[in-house]
């Protein structure tokens, strides 16, 4: 894999990015040099947090003498929010768009940083109103319109939690996570629009919230004009509760190590976990990763395509943007809708200069063919970004070629939503290979380890480790510190267990394989289904594909595949022959799927992983349990 070709960045690039100017502000010749140096915490780490706010600096950089419950910035005061837009209202950001917002019927506003501030002020006053106060849970479950970053913000300001629970959940998802938050006020929207239909939000909460007493006040905004009940003394509209609610706040002065927020995630079992992230670290990691990855100039109009209700939509939609002063567009719907050419045809007129959005998209967009994005002028963009998943080279040779133009850079970004920010990823300076996440980035320490925690050989499969701690890193799982050391520093103590399967080759570059859980082992052989999706995907007739294993007498696991054809291909046996076949010369004949079924849609989440978990399921004839996050 050393040997792959390296798509060099143009030098136009390098030498105008942030990332060149910090360099050379502190006589850093290469990367290297910087990778090396920067693992000295205190002075790289110390350097991004002093170009925020503090209301009060820190003593210490990293506190680790209760490790694995690292703290960052002890003895700061300190608030997200100032820095996300109090501190603006000084300067030119004041006036300049924060977001740009498309709703899914194609209405778009343009918010201010000014007017962002005011409506956080007056949403933050009037969860005063309500009785909310610092430390306490505050649940979200919005649509992707602007009040959800402003409810967000308000939260964050007076020190409550928000945890956001993305809205294609389920009632009883909903009703789980307001309860193991224990939240006292629920957030939520009379309905959301998706493909033109309108989903019942408040109905789902009502059904949540009969069963989460916990929860003692509703405030709905009013999207989609559908019919909804109201609980006399426990619902209010949001219009009503603002009514009147000044518009000036104060940020509430918060330690660093105080809780922002919690977001659930999945783990192995079937309970969600609450990852918390808090104020102080979790606004250095972010602010610092988007500027340098991103190179986020005052002029950029950047988009980042994912739902605000996962990881990705919290750091680097909400609050990194808007610590950077960016504009941002947000648009409200699905990608494909009503055809799709949404996204193409919102870059050329928007003038769009960065694209951030997932493999999955990327090859949905491939299945629909080339005509779509040459219809509209791409030319405004400048950098490429993907997330979510390994990204397979077929995948994204395409996204270079036909979105941007046959020369963009592909910030390919790996990290979780444990980790906060963007941990494995290229710089604008970083020669890229097709498919590689590349390198860490700078003050982050990661590598590859054998089953028994040896280092792996260079271009042997093995597991992904973080090697040092990280400001923006998760503190705990909400309400159950156990678990959290459990799951991520135990296996191999004092290392932070990512729980993928990752390849580092002789070059140093990172290939991520996928998670472990989704490992074969095929006759003694380690397999990643998505090496094997990758090599499927890679046929030309192959538009999706989701591999799974399923148990086998000999063998152990064998690769069973689901397949989605380019329109217009015809599904024949001879074809399954063909892509056995094929996966075989691509990889190897261990490789090879058993069998092969194919599909006209893989279940997915919104989000855009495929959930293998269902085809497994189905194909072992077991239950298929919790479908609440599925997009269809
Ligand atoms: C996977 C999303 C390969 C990985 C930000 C990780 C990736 C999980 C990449 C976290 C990437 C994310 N290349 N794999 N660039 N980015 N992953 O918590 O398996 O939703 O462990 O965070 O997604 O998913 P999460």
């Amino acid at each position: 894999m050393a040997q792959e070709e390296l798509f060099h960045p143009p030098k136009d690039l390098v030498e105008n990015s942030n990332i060149k100017a910090f360099m050379d502000k502190h006589g850093i010749a290469d990367l290297d040099a910087l990778l090396e140096k920067a693992q000295d915490h205190d002075w790289y780490w110390g350097e991004q947090a002093r170009e925020l706010e503090w209301f009060k600096p820190w003593d210490k950089v990293l506190d680790d003498s209760k490790a694995p419950f690292f703290k960052w910035f002890t003895g700061g005061k300190f608030n997200i929010v100032h820095n996300c837009l109090d501190r603006h209202m000084k300067t030119d950001v004041k006036d300049k768009i924060a977001y740009i917002y498309e709703s899914e019927p194609g209405e778009v506003e343009r918010w201010t940083y000014e007017q962002l501030h005011k409506e956080v002020n007056k949403f933050a006053n009037a969860l005063k109103k309500l009785g909310v106060k610092k430390g306490d849970r505050v649940t979200l479950f919005m649509p992707m319109i602007p009040q959800n970053p402003v409810a967000m913000l308000a939260c964050a300001k007076i020190g409550a939690v928000h945890s956001v629970v993305f809205s294609g959940f389920s009632a009883g998802s909903l009703r789980d996570r307001l309860l193991d938050a224990d939240s006292k006020v629920l957030i939520t929207a009379d309905g959301a629009y998706r493909r033109g239909k309108v989903v019942p939000l408040k109905h789902n909460a009502d059904a949540a919230m009969a069963e989460a007493p916990c929860c003692k006040h509703c405030i709905v905004f009013k999207r989609a004009g559908n019919e909804v009940p109201m609980t006399e003394g426990r619902d209010v509209w949001w219009h009503d509760l603002v009514e009147g609610a000044s518009d000036e706040c104060e940020p509430e002065p918060m330690d660093s190590e105080d809780m922002l927020y919690m977001l659930y995630t999945s783990g192995t079992t079937g309970k969600p976990k609450g990852i918390v992230h808090v104020h102080g670290g979790y606004a250095v990691g972010t602010y610092s990763t988007l500027k340098f990855v991103f190179d986020l100039k005052p002029d950029d109009v950047y988009w980042c395509a994912a739902d605000i209700g996962w990881v990705t939509g919290h750091s680097y939609i909400v609050y990194a943007p808007l610590m950077n002063g960016a504009t941002s567009i947000l648009y409200e719907g699905a990608p494909n809708w009503p055809e799709p050419d949404r996204l193409w045809q919102i870059i050329a007129r928007e003038k769009a200069t960065i694209l951030y959005t997932s493999p999955t998209a990327i090859r949905m967009f491939m299945r629909f063919g080339e005509d779509y994005p040459k219809k509209h002028d791409l030319s405004s963009l400048r950098l490429l970004g993907s997330v979510g998943e390994p990204i397979n080279p077929e995948a994204w040779r395409w996204y270079r070629e036909n979105i941007g133009g046959g020369k963009l850079q592909i910030m390919d970004t790996w990290w979780q939503t444990e980790t906060g920010n963007f941990m494995i990823s290229p710089l604008p300076i970083t020669p890229l290979k097709a498919g590689s996440a590349t390198r860490p980035l700078p003050g982050i320490k990661a590598d590859v380890v054998t089953q028994d925690g040896q280092p792996a050989k260079p271009g042997e499969n093995g597991l992904g480790v973080l090697l040092k701690p990280w400001p923006a890193m998760l503190r705990t799982i909400y309400g159950d510190p156990d678990r959290y050391v459990q799951t991520y520093w135990s296996r191999f103590p004092g290392k932070y267990l990512m729980g993928d399967s990752v390849m580092k080759d002789s070059d140093g570059y990172f290939w991520f394989r996928g998670r472990v859980d989704e490992v074969l082992n095929v006759a003694g052989h380690r397999l990643g289904t998505a090496e094997v999706e990758s090599a499927l995907v890679a046929h030309r007739d192959v538009a999706e594909a989701a591999v799974i294993g399923v148990p086998h007498p000999v063998k152990g696991d064998v690769p069973k595949a689901y397949v989605t054809l380019k329109v217009g291909v015809e599904k024949t046996d001879a074809l399954k022959d063909e892509l056995k076949k094929w996966v075989g010369d691509q990889i190897g004949k261990i490789a090879q799927p058993d069998s092969i079924e194919f599909r006209d849609k893989l279940p997915k989440t919104r989000s855009g992983k495929i959930m293998r978990r269902l085809l497994k399921a189905e194909a072992l004839g077991q239950d298929v349990g919790d479908t609440s996050t599925l997009e269809e």
